[in-house]
């Protein structure tokens, strides 16, 4: 099997994290969303990366003691092999190591692949934003991982 590595993102990412974005998403962030968060001091990326080319990518802010995770998302032909649950894992390996003690992310309500992927690492549902996705005016799901393990 090809090696797979993990590395925090930085400008000279933007192109292929864009394009797993275009390919994981309805509604994909922009260059210039991502090029901010880049910028920002609160924002911690990750990017996966197989044979030089980046397969998946990883974010969150880290305010304080609490981890927000922005997105994860995998190359399409790449998904189902343990790869999401990797990058999850190295995610909440570099939250903790910045000082999170718990975790929090917002999930469309049909997103069940990516819910079951979280409830893996302890997350839960605790609330629900109404109408919280623009383009489709589909709530979320608002899940917890209190104690990061
Ligand atoms: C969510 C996503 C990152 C999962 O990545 P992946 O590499 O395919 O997932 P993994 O192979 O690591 O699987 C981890 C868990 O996710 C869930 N999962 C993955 N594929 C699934 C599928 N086809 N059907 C149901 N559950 C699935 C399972 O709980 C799985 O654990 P299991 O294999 O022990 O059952 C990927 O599907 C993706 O990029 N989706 C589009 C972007 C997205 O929706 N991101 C989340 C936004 S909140």
């Amino acid at each position: 099997m090809t090696e797979v590595t993990v590395r925090r993102m930085n400008e000279i990412d933007v192109d292929g994290v864009l394009a797993v974005e275009e390919q994981s998403f309805t509604t994909p962030w922009s260059r210039a969303g991502f090029v901010a968060e880049m910028k920002n001091e609160l924002s911690y990326y990750l990017v996966m990366i197989e044979s030089g080319k980046i397969i998946g990518y990883a974010g969150m802010w880290i305010i304080v003691d609490e981890a927000h995770v922005m997105n994860v998302a995998i190359l399409p032909e790449h998904r189902g092999q343990k790869l999401g649950e990797k990058l999850m894992d190295e995610l909440i390996k570099h939250a903790k190591v910045r000082g999170a003690v718990r975790m929090t992310l917002e999930v469309r309500r049909t997103n069940t692949v990516a819910q079951g992927l979280y409830e893996k690492f302890g997350f839960a549902s605790r609330g629900i934003r109404r109408n919280y996705y623009t383009d489709t005016q589909e709530d979320a799901l608002i899940m917890w991982c209190e104690k990061l393990s």
